[in-house]
């Protein structure tokens, strides 16, 4: 069930659309040199983005939240278009979480005209995600870039559902001297374990009761791991074998990898990423777990 907006009594959230607005906006937010706290969405809020806003809001008094889809992130054929917009519901959820300033930028108050720059991050941007979905985290990084130059937030607040991705971008922000700290909410679930995405709404009936399988794969490597498994194919046969059991859901990667570099793993010695992206229908769904030796 999507979120409903809680009907709490909260000034509404300052908005701003083009950059001169949003600059505005900022300095009045910043009169009194108070912290701010980012996070940055595509809208089609769910209950991950609502706990990435509290935890926003516990870590700086003013909090800027970001609505934008962007499109250099989709490849043609991608689901850019019918991505949901439901904009009104959004900004009322986030009034409720007493967000100070939201920006819903315009294609061009991102990508000026004549714009030419791209962000790449060498080395962990290829794979895993970046192999099924090429060039999708230089779209991540050179949107995710401009939106903390014209914000200039102390603190970014990123989910660790796509944990690729918040991988690269804490690159980034360190490679590019990026004056902000990156931290990372958990991932949160529905209560059959399905990871929180946007794209869950794509889902039928039947596909959505199959796409637990990511969750139940990942949960079968992780008893795995307890009782001592370290060999990544045990572990990613493991979760092949829970996955045999739902028709509907189609492998796109099973990877054991090293959380740092991405590399992949043949035996887990110390911490690892587990994650996984499979099709269910016309969703294409990731998930994964960090696992830390002790
Ligand atoms: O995770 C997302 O929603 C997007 O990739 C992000 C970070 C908002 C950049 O467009």
């Amino acid at each position: 069930m999507p979120p409903r907006p809680r009907p709490r009594a909260r000034k509404r959230p300052a908005r701003a659309r083009s950059l001169d607005s949003l600059r505005r906006a900022l300095a009045s937010l910043r009169a009194r040199g108070e912290r701010v706290a980012f996070v940055p969405t595509m809208g089609a809020l769910h209950e991950g983005h609502l706990s990435l806003v509290r935890l926003a809001r516990r870590s700086a008094p003013r909090v800027v939240v970001s609505i934008f889809v962007n499109p250099l992130q989709f490849a043609p054929g991608e689901d850019f278009r019918r991505y949901p917009r439901p904009l009104a519901r959004d900004r009322a959820l986030l009034a409720a979480e007493g967000v100070d300033l939201i920006w819903e930028p315009r294609v061009e108050d991102v990508y000026p005209k004549g714009d030419r720059t791209r962000v790449y991050v060498e080395g962990l941007s290829d794979v895993l995600e970046g192999s099924s979905r090429p060039g999708h985290y230089t779209g991540v990084c050179t949107v995710v870039a401009r939106l903390l130059n014209a914000v200039q937030p102390d603190l970014l607040w990123l989910g660790q559902k796509d944990a690729q991705q918040a991988l690269i971008l804490e690159r980034m922000c360190a490679d590019l001297l990026l004056p902000v700290e990156v931290r990372r909410g958990p991932t949160l679930r529905e209560e059959d374990g399905l990871a929180m995405s946007s794209r869950n709404s794509y889902l039928s009936h039947a596909e959505r009761q199959q796409a637990v399988a990511l969750s139940q794969g990942l949960a079968a490597a992780w008893i795995l791991l307890r009782e001592g498994e370290r060999s990544a194919q045990r572990l990613a046969a493991a979760i092949r074998r829970e996955w045999d059991g739902y028709p509907l859901v189609r492998e796109d990667y099973i990877a054991i990898v090293d959380p740092a570099s991405l590399e992949p793993l043949q035996r887990v010695r110390g911490h690892a990423l587990v994650a996984v992206a499979a099709h269910v229908g016309p969703a294409r769904l990731i998930d994964n777990f960090p696992w830390r030796a002790r």
